[in-house]
């Protein structure tokens, strides 16, 4: 039906007749002549139709919005006053010889703009793909995905899917349910992730395994998270972190070349989860941001200020300054929204202080707090934290999770709005990861990142011993403050996995129960193996420079979990629900 694509129409092509197909993002009437904004995924060309030619002219003044025509003409360059740099074709346009309505469109529910609201463009999406915003998002991702086949390819993997349909891995979120028709009152759960299939994978003698593999849980969602969202699963036996780590950052390196033609800075450094708490507050640090967190308990153990000395003197806690360059030209208003900002992350309150005079020491600090200070305090802090004249500090106290969770959370809001945010790509490692939480209010262990993930001592009664010390190994991958892969050496001793299944609460018999396969599977001379799951949605997003996920999925949730295209989830007949021998109770219907 066309000989090109209308963003493919350039200079190169004067003088020559094209057919066009596409839709019309614009038609003006101007004095006689009618523009037309004529777009395909390439682009958009100004195609021009002259009044002389009157069966052309007739079908174009018809012409609306998002009318998908067929366009024949001859490509002409515009005057140079009328260049547009913004379009690929803005050199040139086509003059029409022939218009042909391909189908009208009804007058459009949205302006098709990034003003619409998310509601109406997930209601609308097949329209809000049209746009180049949309096109070049789920192009990136197809290529994101040509490249990571390459490569993985090239290294032996083998592409291997596993069921959707499946029983509950535990990943820490809710399952989604499906029920069965065949095995009354039994029910499917959909895979949090592949994890146990990809491990029996690597029993099975398959060496090494990926999958793009869509994964279902019903969590919170937030601009990150989606119920249904789609990872790079890869597994490989007999290699250790190291083999397993050079594997995932080569992968990583590549696609952003061919992809981006980004080279990513090497090697990625590795840190620890406790250098990442205690200089970033944060297991997933934003290196970009130059600004660090700096404990001060040794500064204030001994002053007359319970706020700060208590958490001073209590290893469970710290007292840890945040140092702002330039800050002191904040405004009380300023600082409150802050204050506010912690308080959500659990903060008490927000102490600060600007440095408006360094040489003066504490005469030279406004500070509601320096009056609970010694000098001999206030030069401390100053120092340690390097504080200059124009700066202010921002002091967090309490328990470490507290501190490291509300400063993290200001250290990346100041940091975007003191245009801190360095350009460029900041990748990383967080190892050495606990492999316990314990939670006090359940009083029990959590495994950090999932029970199958191998603590650093082989011994079950070593690691009985002081579970709350002990360390996995696992590792994340992080890039410009996003998680965006995870992993960990897994357990290939039945007797250390039972060990882990004890100490999270789950006994024999219900270990048997839930996972009785994999620990059965264990017994028959299981490989040393080991992987890793990027969230390929939020790769895309970082590499399409978008901040949700959302923009990067073809037909994503909103953050309520359904679908404004569909109405997913919908209810369902009497009679599918008869077949089912399921009953809806009036409570959850509303
Ligand atoms: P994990 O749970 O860390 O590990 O998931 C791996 C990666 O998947 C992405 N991710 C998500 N992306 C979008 N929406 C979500 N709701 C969501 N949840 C996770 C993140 C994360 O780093 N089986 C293990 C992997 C392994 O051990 O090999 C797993 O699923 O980018
Ligand atoms: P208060 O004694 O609660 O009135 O607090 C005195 C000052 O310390 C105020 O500026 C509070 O904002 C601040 N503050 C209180 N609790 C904390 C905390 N946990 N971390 C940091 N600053 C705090």
């Amino acid at each position: 039906m066309r000989t090109h694509l209308c963003g493919s129409i350039n200079e190169t092509l004067e003088g020559q007749t094209v057919t066009l197909c596409g839709w019309v993002a614009r038609a003006r009437d101007l004095g006689g002549l009618i523009f037309i904004g004529l777009r395909d995924h390439a682009g958009i060309l100004q195609v021009v139709v002259e009044p002389d030619n009157a069966p052309a002219f007739a079908v174009a003044e018809k012409l609306r919005n998002e009318y998908c025509v067929r366009i024949t003409g001859t490509v002409r360059l515009r005057p140079e006053s009328q260049w547009n740099a913004d379009m690929k074709s803005g050199k040139v346009e086509l003059l029409a010889d022939s218009v042909t309505l391909l189908n009208a469109s009804a007058p459009l529910p949205l302006l098709m703009t990034d003003e619409d609201g998310e509601e109406v463009r997930l209601k609308y999406r097949y329209l809000d793909i049209r746009r180049e915003r949309m096109q070049r998002n789920l192009r990136l991702r197809s290529r994101l995905n040509g490249a990571i086949r390459r490569y993985l390819d090239g290294h032996d993997f083998v592409e291997t899917e596993t069921p959707i349909l499946t029983r509950a891995t535990p990943e820490g979120a809710r399952d989604y349910l499906v029920p069965s028709r065949v095995h009354h009152g039994s029910f499917f759960a959909l895979p949090q992730s592949p994890q146990i299939f990809k491990q029996l994978l690597m029993m099975g003698g398959l060496d090494r395994y990926y999958q793009i593999a869509r994964c279902f849980r019903d969590e919170d969602l937030r601009a990150d998270r989606q119920p249904e969202f789609t990872q790079l699963d890869i597994e490989m036996s007999f290699i250790d972190e190291n083999d397993l780590q050079a594997i995932a950052e080569g992968l990583i390196r590549n696609v952003f070349r061919e992809v981006l033609d980004v080279d990513l800075p090497g090697p990625f450094p590795r840190m620890s989860y406790a250098e990442a708490m205690r200089r970033y507050g944060s297991d997933k640090p934003d290196l970009r941001i130059p600004l660090e967190l700096v404990t001060i308990c040794d500064q204030v153990r001994q002053v007359d200020f319970k706020v700060f000395a208590e958490p001073a003197n209590d290893p469970a806690c710290r007292v840890a300054a945040l140092r702002v360059p330039g800050g002191a030209s904040l405004s009380r208003k300023q600082i409150d929204g802050y204050t506010e900002l912690v308080a959500k992350y659990g903060a008490k309150g927000l102490a600060w202080m600007k440095v408006n005079d360094l040489a003066a020491g504490i005469d030279g600090v406004q500070s509601p707090v320096a009056k609970f200070l010694t000098p001999e305090a206030v030069a401390g802090i100053l120092e340690v934290t390097g504080a200059e004249t124009g700066d202010i500090l921002f002091f967090g106290a309490g328990l470490k999770p507290v501190v490291a969770a509300f400063l993290g959370a200001l250290r990346l809001q100041v940091g975007r709005d003191f245009d801190l945010v360095e350009a460029g790509w900041r990748p990383l490692w967080v190892v050495d990861f606990p492999m316990f939480e314990y939670d006090a209010d359940d009083q029990r262990y959590y495994a950090l990142h999932h029970p199958f993930t191998a603590p650093t001592v082989a011994d079950p009664e070593a690691l009985r011993a002081d579970p709350a010390n002990a360390l996995s190994r696992g590792y994340d991958m992080v890039l410009n403050g996003s998680e965006i892969g995870g992993g960990s050496i897994r357990i290939h001793d039945p007797k250390l996995q039972q060990a882990v299944f004890e100490l999270l609460g789950i006994d024999e018999t219900e270990a048997r129960a839930r996972f009785g396969f994999l620990l059965e599977a264990l017994r028959y001379g299981c490989p040393p193996h080991g992987g890793i799951a990027f969230g390929i949605d939020r790769v895309v997003a970082l590499m399409a420079g978008e901040d949700s996920i959302r923009e990067v999925i073809a037909f994503p949730k909103t953050t309520t979990a359904g679908c404004p295209l569909t109405g997913a989830p919908a209810a369902v007949d009497q009679a599918q629900l008869d077949e089912l021998s399921l009953a809806i109770k009036a409570a959850s219907k509303a």
